[in-house]
């Protein structure tokens, strides 16, 4: 298989999907999209846009086509950069889908009913069609198509990725050695940022600042940051959604500095949010107009994509001419 060299080193190929599923935030940007981006500039990077996967959940054509869109332009708007990466949208590489049929054959039923989320999926009251219960296959295809190495997830992803190991493990034992065996990469040093309401930052908790949302709605959301009651002239617990949202913007010594703040008499909460939505602003300026400008010129965005999808296109034809001719599918001797 091809492999990425750089000044006579091998670079790893690091895969991720993210779903497109709502308006992207402050908690997915500082807890994936800045991760995924850096990993550019020191991997072989393949990131795309899961939109099959997203059926699951959405429903409504109209909400998945712009939802994917938008996705894509936030990504492209913060620095995914189509040359350094390969980034695409997962429906423009449909191989995937034939994939996801073959390992459906090595693929136990008790190993997808003994998936988290899916239970958890069900337990929420999601009804169960079959495309929620293979779900897992089709991240297993996503991953073992691509050749992916180590694959960046949520800790709630890393059973979904252990399932992958154990379908391309039975795989090859079946029918030679065909797939890579990936490895998970949990990030366990950020931390969860906290929502305006004090909670997890999510969609599903409607409590999220939105990367790029309008300027009025963001300033609206960092107002009504909660918190408690203590008065201007009193010491503030710096242990707050307001404190912990803020200092995901900051260095260490820049953390420190907003921690005295919290201690300064006559310094209230509401003069701390004016400083964060100032911070918010300035972090995403050039992002923002970025975006703008991404939005007025979707031919670029569909070039940068298609472009996308044809380096991964390329892998993908590779992964599946092999698995096709192990498994048989390929009668022409
Ligand atoms: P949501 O909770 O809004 O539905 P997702 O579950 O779609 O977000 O998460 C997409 C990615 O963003 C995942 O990699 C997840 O780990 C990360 N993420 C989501 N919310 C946060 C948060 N509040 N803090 C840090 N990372 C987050
Ligand atoms: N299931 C992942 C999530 O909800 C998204 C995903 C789909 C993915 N395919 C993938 C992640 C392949 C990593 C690799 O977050």
């Amino acid at each position: 298989m091809a492999a990425l060299f750089i000044f006579g080193v091998i670079l790893k190929r690091v895969l991720s999907g993210i779903q497109p599923s709502g308006q992207l935030h402050l908690g997915n940007y500082f807890g994936m999209m800045k991760r995924m981006i850096h990993y550019q500039e020191e991997s072989d990077l393949f990131c795309f846009i899961v939109n099959y996967h997203a059926m699951t959940s959405i429903q409504d054509g109209n909400r998945l086509r712009d939802n994917t869109l938008n996705a894509a332009m936030d990504f492209l708007a913060l620095g995914m950069d189509s040359e350094k990466s390969t980034f695409w949208i997962q429906s423009d590489v449909p191989q995937v889908t034939e994939l996801t049929w073959i390992l459906s054959n090595v693929a136990g039923v008790g190993l997808m009913e003994r998936g988290t989320s899916y239970k958890d999926k069900l337990a929420k009251g999601l009804k169960a069609n079959m495309g929620l219960f293979s779900y897992p296959i089709l991240m297993a295809a996503d991953i073992l198509l691509f050749g992916g190495e180590i694959v960046p997830v949520g800790k709630d992803q890393k059973q979904h990725v252990e399932m992958t190991r154990d379908i391309a493990i039975r795989f090859n034992q079946t029918f030679g050695d065909v797939f890579i065996i990936p490895e998970p990469d949990i990030d366990t040093e950020n931390q969860l940022v906290p929502g305006i309401d004090g909670q997890k930052m999510s969609k599903s908790y409607n409590n999220t600042i939105p990367i790029f949302g309008e300027e009025k709605v963001i300033r609206k959301k960092v107002m009504s940051i909660v918190t408690d009651s203590t008065g201007v002239d009193e010491v503030k617990n710096s242990d707050c959604a307001l404190f912990h949202i803020y200092s995901s913007f900051l260095n260490e010594k820049e953390t420190l500095e907003l921690k005295e703040r919290f201690t300064i008499p006559g310094t209230g909460y509401g003069d701390i949010k004016k400083s964060l939505f100032s911070r918010i602003m300035d972090h995403f300026q050039s992002f923002r107009a970025k975006r703008a400008y991404l939005e007025n010129h979707k031919d670029s965005v569909y070039e940068m994509l298609q472009h996308g999808a044809e380096k991964a296109s390329t892998v993908a034809e590779e992964y599946l001419t092999r698995a096709r001719n192990a498994a048989g599918l390929n009668y022409r001797v």
